[in-house]
């Protein structure tokens, strides 16, 4: 009798080789011809349209891409398919690279391409800031700045609003003291307070139905990994959402741009808001002047959009891992702790203007970016021309990463790089020391546009927990993830809360 699984008389034997050789003859038409170019740098085997496929057939694992630097040097290739992908490492070098208008594009990603179709109705393939290119990019990523640094963000005049919305927390958490609390979430809410308040003029209550429903169905950023396979396949995204591994990931996009189009309806029909000084309402008196037909209603929304994406999960991300490590290592609770009551005591809350008088804070707070890792090979960039980068001839077309990930990581840059360590962050007197291979916000003309707003949130909401609260880990349901070798996912655990007293 022959089976099914049989090699050559079976279903497996008749289709899998028909499927394989078609699979070929498409690619082939499709003109995904690749291969490695001449003075391309050096890495995996490319073959012509499949790629690296022979060595990684899955795509690349995390422990492939940490793998290449130390095999291939600082700059080291593999493709997907036809995709060429150039792994860019070194401190220096990520700074010459990323530095250059050649590198400053990004590629078609799903997250962004499908993003943007659903928000228009198919009518704009290129908006917003983090997945746009060229004049666009630019100039969105400027005017975007621009207005926003106007209205305090990354400046200290900007801490009161912070204050408030921290204080609320506090109370919150005050009401949690003695229980076992899942800490998953438990920051999202304050941090996207604190950009709504400068983008929409508003805030959200801890009632507030429609952002809980949100929240509930959150999918974290880790769910997406441009290195798959599947997406190197051209014309693939437009069916991608249809199958099941995306269907929640797409869901809750859909869910989220719904949810922003409702706020700038309801911002939109209320006069007070409009008129006053925020990102949105200033961003509408700019399509009103009608100088510039790029920027318009689809742009708003996908700016809005990618505010809240970028802003709110890498930020509450570090808190959560904040919390986290702080709760497992407790000497550095207490040490930290110590040098909040030596230097701001206990009477007054901590502000910015302290900064300075609390290195071990500050230490502590960079250690645990560090550790977090969380964005490890930036967001994809892409060659916008041919050029000589690091040497090599790289064609137009070559996506780029940046091996942050190295650079957090490698006993190069750090006495301990493998453990959670404060003492990597401070100089044999005890003073904050800093180190360029600190790049969890990336590097060059593309870094975080949200880096000032980031590292003083960070400060505040860190010193205001640990100067009032002391925590312990309950238990951990899981540590710091990186199934996805793009971003890391914060750990999952309950923590305790004691209230200090003041
Ligand atoms: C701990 C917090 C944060 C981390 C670790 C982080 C990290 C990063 C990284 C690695 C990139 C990619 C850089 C590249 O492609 O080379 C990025 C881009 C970006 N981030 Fe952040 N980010 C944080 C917080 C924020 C906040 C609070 C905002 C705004 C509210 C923000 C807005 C953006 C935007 C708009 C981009 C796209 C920039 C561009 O493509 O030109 N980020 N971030």
């Amino acid at each position: 009798m022959s089976s099914v699984f049989t090699w050559g008389t079976g279903l497996v034997g008749t289709w899998l080789p028909t499927f394989l050789l078609v699979l070929f003859i498409t690619l082939l038409v499709l003109g995904m011809f690749g291969g490695r170019p001449k003075n391309f740098p050096p890495g995996l085997m490319i073959l012509p349209v499949v790629g690296s496929f022979l060595s990684m057939p899955f795509g690349p694992s995390l422990e492939v891409l940490r793998g290449l630097r130390k095999k291939y040097g600082d700059m080291a290739s593999f493709a997907i398919f036809g995709t060429r992908i150039v792994v860019v490492s070194s401190v220096n070098l990520m700074k010459e690279v990323f530095g250059l208008r050649a590198s400053t594009d990004r590629p078609e990603v799903f997250f962004s391409t499908h993003r943007n179709r659903i928000m228009t109705d198919g009518r704009s393939t290129a908006i917003g800031v983090i997945g746009s290119s060229g004049q666009v990019w630019q100039e969105q990523r400027r005017f975007m700045l621009h207005h926003l640094r106007d209205l305090g963000f990354g400046k200290s005049s900007y801490e009161p609003v912070m204050v408030e919305e921290i204080a609320e927390l506090m109370d919150l958490l005050k009401k949690e003291e003695g229980r076992p609390l899942e800490v998953k979430l438990l920051f999202n809410r304050s941090v996207v307070n604190i950009i709504w308040a400068m983008v929409m003029g508003t805030r959200y209550h801890y009632g507030h139905d429609k952002l809980n429903k949100l929240m509930a169905n959150f999918v974290h950023t880790a769910e997406f990994n441009a290195l798959t396979p599947l997406y190197h396949i051209p014309h693939v995204f437009k069916i991608m959402h249809y199958l099941p591994r995306h269907s929640k990931g797409h869901r809750f996009m859909r869910r989220l741009i719904n949810f922003i189009k409702e706020e700038i309806k309801e911002f939109m029909d209320n006069e007070e808001l409009k008129n006053s000084d925020n990102f949105a309402a200033v961003y509408l008196r700019e399509i009103e002047k009608k100088e510039n037909p790029n920027f318009n209603m689809d742009q708003l929304s996908a700016l809005i959009f990618d505010l809240f994406v970028a802003g709110m999960e890498t930020t509450s991300s570090a808190l959560t891992t904040a919390v986290y490590l702080i709760s497992k290592h407790p000497h550095v609770q207490r040490r930290l702790q110590e040098e909040l009551d030596e230097m701001v005591g206990k009477d007054r809350l901590p502000s910015f203007s302290d900064m300075d008088r609390l290195p071990y804070v500050q230490a502590t707070i960079h250690e645990v970016q560090r550790v977090l890792n969380f964005v490890k090979f930036s967001l994809p960039h892409v060659a916008n021309q041919d050029c000589k980068l690091g040497g090599y001839d790289i064609p137009k077309g070559t996506w780029l990463l940046a091996n942050l990930d190295d650079a957090l990581r490698s006993s190069e840059y750090w006495k301990n790089s493998l453990e959670f360590d404060p003492q990597n962050f401070l100089d044999e007197n005890g003073k904050y020391k800093k180190n360029d291979a600190f790049m969890p916000f990336g590097v060059g003309k593309r870094v975080c546009a949200g880096e000032s707003l980031a590292r003083l949130e960070l400060f505040l909401f860190f010193t205001h927990l640990f100067q009032r609260f002391t925590f312990s880990l309950v238990e951990e349901h899981k540590p710091i993830a990186e199934d996805n070798p793009m971003f890391a996912s914060p750990p999952e655990y309950t923590a305790t809360i004691k209230c200090r007293s003041i």
